[in-house]
């Protein structure tokens, strides 16, 4: 399966044999799991697995809540407060679900910053990258859903806001509004819906975590240098590389070891720290909170949904050019997708033939900036829209279309790259000293 040569599984026991004909299962597991991975892989690529646990976490504490809950919007509130009082270890099942999703989104940012600072999404690795976009929309999607289910006041305030989007949409808007919804507003309707959207859509992201997983066994990982594993012989590749078990394997789980620790502290001692004291209010339909804000993950999104009201000159020009039809908040949700549509776009759109940031002198920089402007976007995103946050969420908005759609385009010309390491190997033995004399390793004196 993989392009990297390496030993293959060969059945032994007559039953092996027997099912290897019939159902080569175990060679598939074997292949995966042995798959060879380059050896100077950093901390920066234990976030796939932290994902994979948050995906099986969210998976099987959401099952065990929704034997308790009930989708009504008379009993949904209530049934959230019988797990936390009557069901037996209800309140830590539904902290860890609550508390995993941040989790969820705290890894997939890291995973994706990761794949932008050393380039992992260039080719050969364009199909990986743009499957873990999808991913990244479903979890979005499915994380948005599953915050309407407690029926508290953001949830069904932030459920009224967010598919009003859909009516900014012009001509069809309204009619695609009310199909999401099953109504005219939020309600018992978009309730049941959404759990049934809730409870299919991580099985379709588990799907699509397998064909992304896939993808990148095809291509081989990437690695901090960006130099390719040797692939000529298998002497060489196995020089540049590692089985995946035991060594990563034990690497990612002391990762997930000490992720956890942190995750359990705030599960146990500070479970509300990250969600909104209005939400443990009923949903009102008749009263309105002073202040409705996302979930902590898409205040970046939210940011720059709002950063483009009616007297930015982008917004006037497009609504003068369009008769009208696009206006604020139509461009405002444009905006929203495109920002993660010109990140899908950026195998395309980087032009430099360095794959990793390591090696980009001028890249780090505008890179840095980009890091501090997801920063910036999220505290805005919080804030409220008036004084001057939308003036700093406009000029964060700006930068971050300007990143993916001028300056990757302008890099890759103007830059001049720093010299690579020839093989991933050299790499390696630059930073942990060659161990294959016998001789203790010496740390790279430049570090
Ligand atoms: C449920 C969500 C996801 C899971 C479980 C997941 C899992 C993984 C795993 C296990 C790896 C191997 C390397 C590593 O551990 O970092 C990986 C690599 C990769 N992921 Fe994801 N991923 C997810 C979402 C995403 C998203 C949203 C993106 C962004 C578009 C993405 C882009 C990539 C890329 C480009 C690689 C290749 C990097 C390499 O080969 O080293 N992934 N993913």
């Amino acid at each position: 399966m993989s392009g990297i040569p390496h030993d293959h599984y060969e059945p032994k026991s007559g039953f092996e044999k027997w099912l290897h004909v019939r159902l080569p299962v175990v060679g598939l597991l074997y292949d995966t799991i042995m798959i060879p991975t380059p050896k100077n892989l950093n901390w920066m690529w234990i976030w796939g697995i932290i994902l994979t646990f948050c995906l099986a976490l969210q998976i099987i504490t959401g099952v065990i809540l929704v034997m308790h809950y009930t989708p009504h919007v008379d009993m949904a509130f209530a049934s959230v407060e019988h797990i936390m009082r009557n069901v037996n270890g209800g309140y830590m099942i539904r902290y860890l679900h609550a508390n995993g999703a941040s989790l969820f989104f705290v890894a997939v940012y890291l995973h994706i910053f990761r794949g932008l600072y050393y380039g992992s999404y260039k080719a050969p690795r364009e199909v990986t990258w743009i499957i873990g976009m999808l991913i990244f929309v479903l979890m979005m999607g499915t994380a948005f859903m599953g915050y309407v289910l407690p029926w508290g006041q953001m949830s069904f305030w932030g459920a009224t806001v967010i598919t009003g989007l859909f009516g900014a949409i012009p001509f069809v808007g309204e009619a695609i509004q009310t199909w999401l919804l099953g109504g005219p507003a939020v309600d018992n309707a978009t309730l049941n819906r959404f759990l049934s959207l809730h409870y299919l859509l991580p099985f379709v992201i588990a799907a699509l975590v397998m064909v992304h997983i896939w993808a990148f066994h095809t291509t081989g990982n990437n690695n901090p240098t960006g130099v390719e594993v040797r692939r000529t012989s298998k002497e060489e590749a196995e020089r540049d590389t590692l089985p995946f078990w035991p060594y990563f394997v034990m690497k990612d789980l002391f990762a997930l070891g000490l992720v956890m620790v942190i995750f359990f502290a705030i599960v146990g001692y500070m479970p509300n720290y990250l969600g909104h004291p209005d939400n443990y209010i009923e949903a009102n339909p008749l009263k309105t909170p002073a202040h409705i804000v996302p979930e902590w993950y898409f205040l970046p999104f939210y940011a720059i949904l709002r950063a483009f009201t009616a007297d930015v000159w982008v917004v006037q020009l497009t609504s003068f050019i369009t008769g009208g039809i696009v206006d604020a908040k139509f461009f405002g949700v444009i905006a929203m997708f495109g920002a993660i549509v010109v990140m899908a776009l950026a195998p395309w759109l980087d032009t430099s033939s360095v794959r990793s940031g390591r090696y980009r002198p001028m890249f780090k920089w505008w890179f840095a900036l980009l890091v501090v402007d997801f920063i910036v976007l999220m505290w805005v995103g919080a804030m409220p829209a008036e004084g001057i946050y939308p003036y700093i969420s406009l000029i964060g908005s700006a930068y971050w279309f300007a990143y993916f759609l001028i300056i990757l385009p302008l890099l890759g010309v103007i830059e001049k790259p720093l010299p690579q390491p020839a093989t991933i190997e050299d790499d390696f033995n630059a930073h942990y000293g060659s161990a294959k004399s016998g001789a203790t390793p010496v740390a790279n004196p430049a570090e």
